[in-house]
């Protein structure tokens, strides 16, 4: 897949010396959904600023469509949507003026049309003739939502795009990202709703103190990464693991009700057949059996730990 987005030896120091960004190599595949995660202050907002032009770079390159990010900036950014972490609007234009003078912005010739559709998908329609001022804080983030994508981008940027919003304007928002995905717009977005890059992304990439730890297929890392764990739950108490099961890797919960065995998928046996077999022969009952899968979350904070 040709990337849309080629991000080499990035390296970004502020003023004030202190260095956001540690030689970043990253390319974004045309017409993915890419999740960036990391912690507060990992450098997210930075490298998406960067590419979006609006943080200088520093050391490295970016490219953008092909296209140079510094010397081609018109061509890179008319691409590129971009719902920014922090909410800055117009105060007093209208929702339908601010969205439309955004295109016009780009050099795209007005659309209603495009506007209409785009403020209906965002649920913003009966509100565009109102002040930005009179808006609630989610219906701002809508407006945003609907800057970004006015100019109808071939890429978009969501930074935190979930952060303080309810239900519906995640659904709402969700939605949209999944139509424009299906018609060929590449997305990237910073969550710390990692259930929500579970279920949007198509690739993730973590980032830590400035550095790409990983960058992985979806259901790549969380195979890779993933640990499984087996629960009995029990038809009597136990109040310790009994001696005969010591060799497991098992721990007693519930009140001595559940048996949990951790194990590692990668690895070559899982063991759960002798371990069924040793409580077999340990006398030990059980009336049910289920299984877990460690979620995102759980190799997030693997991942984070094992490089700080
Ligand atoms: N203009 C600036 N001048 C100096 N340091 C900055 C500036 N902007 C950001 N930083 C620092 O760079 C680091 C990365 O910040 P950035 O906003 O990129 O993090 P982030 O991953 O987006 O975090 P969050 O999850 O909180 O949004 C932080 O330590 C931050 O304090
Ligand atoms: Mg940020």
């Amino acid at each position: 897949m040709r990337p849309i987005i080629s991000v080499q030896d990035l390296t970004k120091t502020y003023e004030g010396g202190f260095t956001a960004l540690k030689n970043i190599n990253l390319d974004i595949h045309e017409g993915e959904i890419f999740g960036l995660l990391g912690p507060n202050g990992a450098g997210k907002t930075t490298l998406i600023s960067i590419i979006c032009g609006i943080v200088n770079p520093g050391e490295g390159s970016v490219t953008v469509d092909g296209f140079d990010i510094i010397r081609n900036y018109r061509e890179t950014r008319a691409r590129i949507g971009l719902v920014p972490q922090e909410l800055t609007t117009d105060a007093f234009e209208t929702v339908w003026h601010t969205v439309s003078f955004t295109r016009g912005l780009f050099g795209k010739p007005s659309n209603p049309a495009h506007i209409e559709k785009v403020l209906k998908a965002l649920s913003l329609w009966d509100k565009k003739d109102s002040k930005i001022v009179t808006l609630s804080g989610g219906m701002k983030r809508r407006v945003l939502i609907a800057k970004a994508l006015s100019h109808e981008p071939e890429i978009l940027f969501l930074d935190e795009p979930t952060a303080g919003v309810d239900v519906e304007l995640r659904e709402d928002m969700w939605n949209v990202v999944r139509e424009l995905r299906s018609s060929g717009v590449t997305i990237i977005l910073t969550t710390h709703y990692i259930e929500e890059a579970e279920q949007m992304a198509d690739r993730i990439g973590v980032i830590n103190n400035g550095e790409i730890i990983v960058v992985e297929e979806k259901k790549e890392l969380m195979r890779k990464l993933g640990i499984k764990q087996l629960t009995l739950d029990l038809q009597t108490a136990l109040k310790k693991v009994p001696p005969a099961l010591k060799k497991h890797n098992l721990e007693l919960t519930g009140d001595g009700m559940h048996l949990v065995y951790t194990y590692d998928t990668m690895a070559e046996r899982t063991g759960i057949t002798a371990l069924l077999n040793d409580v077999g022969k340990a006398g030990i009952k059980f009336k049910d059996i289920h299984t877990r899968q460690s979620s995102l979350q759980d190799i997030f904070v693997t991942l984070v730990k094992r490089s700080s």
